[in-house]
């Protein structure tokens, strides 16, 4: 809806041969073409000339822009075209996106302009206007330039693989092939090493209209396509709508006394009588009815309608949330990992606080580490400092938000899987999210249930107790250290005057968990249920600590998730020691029995233990002494604990 009432109106209806064109091209999907290139490349010319030979611009529009050129006795360009183009635009819509519509044979074309990566970056993240696929533009008279190189990365960081390199300005250089050869094997080498394909390379001149909708005389050595075959000749990328259901949540009415949920649906379809799972909360209600603006009710919405829907059951929802299919819910997290664009001045750090903008959320973040710094022209690695990313360089970061976010992988479903960093206002890197671990959402088995929300706030719990709740989340093998530590920790934070508690394995397992063993089904019951505990009690304001081997990944995460759900802080602890260590300490005589094999299914001698790979905080318990890592953890945790930062 939006897209349409942004696209200009330039097909002049009384045109025949456009007419033609509506009825051949009406079914099939129309393709977006971001246009990107080294300033001065000639982007504007080629984008002026395609609207001229396609047919597309408004009635009267050349004449006028020729009339203004003549009157300040400047030459007609093509360029002044697509601005006086896109200053009309910018007047009649108040949006960011600015998107020209064009037409071929085969189907209609919606050009995406973006002036800088800052605009680039902006509409990739607003959804708007991701694009199937991009042509590059390189001057043949000036060669492959930095900026080049950095848009090609921008694009396979976005994820458009598609790309046609236009060499323009073909007849600045004499039409020359060696030119253009030269260009080419230069480029293509380039885009091989970024992982994308170079679709073709097209010799043309945007101001004579070479090889762009017309083949160009003096190219007659070149045999491939011209640009618009080369367009044509494109594959529509997989259609949003066959991903899994992503409804964005921007705004919460009433209305009429009902409650609609406003949104855009990115990725997926929704129908009414659809179960819908929200997060973060991970509360499922059922569509009630399906409101739109100018369209029928009630119809199925599919990737790309804005909408607005009714629950049968009032759950609490609001801006930021994302529904979901129960079969495939996104990722709820508050650690991932990510790289980054960085396009500002100002280096990016370490530990300095960062708005985080994915979809309708906004969270605030921090960077906790840098893996990989490359440089995005020459893609040479760093290997010296990970302490801050420069302008124009890529990174293999690991972020931490304050409070949950909901994502997904950026190679499952891109339009979840990106986000731009935010300092002060201003749009400082774009980036996409790789690696998160999908897990298994457990859906209440009973119906009829509701949630009653608690008329007593975490702020205000945390406002009396001067803490937050949550929840400190110990790792490790049998023997690593785990119980010991957290009870040092416990007495601790209790003399702190805080509420603490430790939930500790082999005691859970005498009570609410006796009817448990180790199997792994067992184990994976045992850490939901231990997750759940210790929700409710950070939910109840106290920082519990959870003393559990917790040998699967997975459920380590889902642990996180639930914490999270709550709204409650979780930090994982890994309390490494090597087996062989805790093998000698054996306190329970436990390793003894499992090598005599009288115990089965012993985690690290015949059962797996999967150590965390981003732990918010380690503690090497066979080289730090007791004190030395409860010192170590108190220094992370006490700032995230502070009731100041909850009511923020
Ligand atoms: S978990 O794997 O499900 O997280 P949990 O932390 O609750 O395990 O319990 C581990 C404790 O149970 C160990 O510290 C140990 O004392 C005891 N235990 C008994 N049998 C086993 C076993 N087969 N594997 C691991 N721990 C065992």
């Amino acid at each position: 809806m939006r897209r349409e009432q942004c696209a200009i109106q330039t097909v002049p209806k009384s045109n025949p041969q456009s007419a033609i064109r509506d009825s051949q091209s009406s079914d099939v999907q129309h393709l977006k073409i971001v246009f990107v290139g080294h300033v001065d490349h000639g982007k504007s010319t080629l984008i002026g000339r395609i609207l001229q030979d396609t047919d597309s611009l408004p009635e009267g529009k050349v004449e006028m822009v020729k009339k203004a050129c003549a009157a300040e006795g400047m030459e007609f360009e093509f360029a002044f075209l697509l601005d006086a183009l896109l200053e009309e635009q910018k007047q009649n819509v108040t949006i960011d996106t600015t998107q020209i519509p064009f037409r071929t044979l085969r189907r209609r074309y919606a050009i995406i302009d973006a002036p800088g990566h800052k605009e680039f970056l902006k509409n990739m993240i607003t959804g708007a206007s991701s694009a199937d696929a991009a042509i590059l533009v390189i001057a043949a008279s000036e060669g492959v330039r930095e900026q080049s190189r950095r848009h090609a990365y921008l694009l396979g960081l976005l994820g458009i693989k598609q790309v046609i390199v236009v060499v323009n300005k073909m007849d600045l250089v004499d039409f020359s092939e060696t030119r253009f050869h030269e260009i080419e094997s230069e480029y293509q080498k380039f885009l091989v090493d970024l992982g994308l394909e170079g679709r073709c390379f097209i010799p043309a001149s945007g101001k004579s209209g070479d090889n762009v909708a017309r083949r160009g005389e003096k190219l007659n050595w070149y045999q491939g396509p011209t640009v618009l075959e080369a367009l044509d000749a494109l594959e529509t990328q997989r259609a949003d709508v066959d991903l899994p259901l992503r409804f964005c949540v921007q705004d919460v009415y009433r209305f009429d006394g009902r409650r609609i949920i406003a949104g855009r649906i990115e990725t997926g379809t929704l129908k009414v009588g659809d179960q819908l799972v929200f997060s973060p909360a991970n509360k499922s209600s059922v569509v009630a009815t399906i409101e739109r603006w100018n369209a029928p009710a009630n119809g199925p919405a599919v990737a790309g309608d804005s909408i607005g829907v009714t629950l049968s059951e009032q759950i609490f929802v609001e801006r930021g949330y994302v529904a979901s299919h129960e079969s495939e819910t996104p990722i709820e997290t508050n650690r991932f990992h990510a790289d980054l664009f960085w396009i500002v001045r100002e280096p990016l750090r370490v530990g300095h606080p960062y708005d985080l903008r994915l979809a309708t959320q906004d969270l605030k973040c921090e960077i906790v580490s840098i893996e990989e710094v490359m440089d995005s022209s020459t893609l040479e690695a760093k290997t010296d400092q990970c302490e801050q990313l420069e302008r124009n360089e890529v990174g293999r970061l690991t972020i931490q938000t304050r409070g949950p976010l909901v994502i997904d992988n950026h190679d499952r479903i891109p339009n979840l899987g990106r986000f731009v960093l935010v300092d002060d206002g201003q749009i400082c890197g774009g980036g996409t999210i790789c690696g998160g671990v999908y897990t298994d959402r457990q859906v209440a088995k009973s119906k009829n249930i509701f949630w009653s929300e608690g008329k007593i706030t975490a702020h205000a719990r945390a406002a009396r107790s001067g803490h937050r709740g949550a929840v400190i989340w110990f790792t490790g093998l049998s023997g690593a250290g785990k119980s010991t530590i957290a009870q040092a920790l416990e007495r601790e934070l209790f003399h702190r005057a805080m509420h603490t508690y430790v939930l500790d394995g082999d005691n859970i397992r005498h009570g609410l968990n006796s009817n448990l063993g180790f199997s792994p089904e067992d184990r994976v019951e045992n850490i939901r249920r231990v997750s759940e505990v210790a929700k409710l009690m950070a939910d109840a304001g106290a920082v519990v600590i959870t003393a559990f081997i917790s040998p699967y990944r997975m459920d380590r995460r889902r642990a996180r998730e639930i914490a999270l759900e709550g709204n409650a802080e979780f930090i994982e602890v890994f309390v490494d020691a090597p087996l062989e260590v805790c093998e000698t300490r054996d306190p329970k005589n436990l390793y003894k029995k499992a090598r005599a094999g009288e115990i089965h299914d012993f985690t690290g001698i015949d059962a797996p233990y999967e150590a965390p790979e981003d732990a918010e905080i380690v503690v090497h318990t066979d080289q730090q002494t007791v004190d030395e890592s409860v010192a170590t953890i108190l220094e992370q945790l006490l700032p995230r604990l502070r009731a100041e930062e909850a009511i923020e």
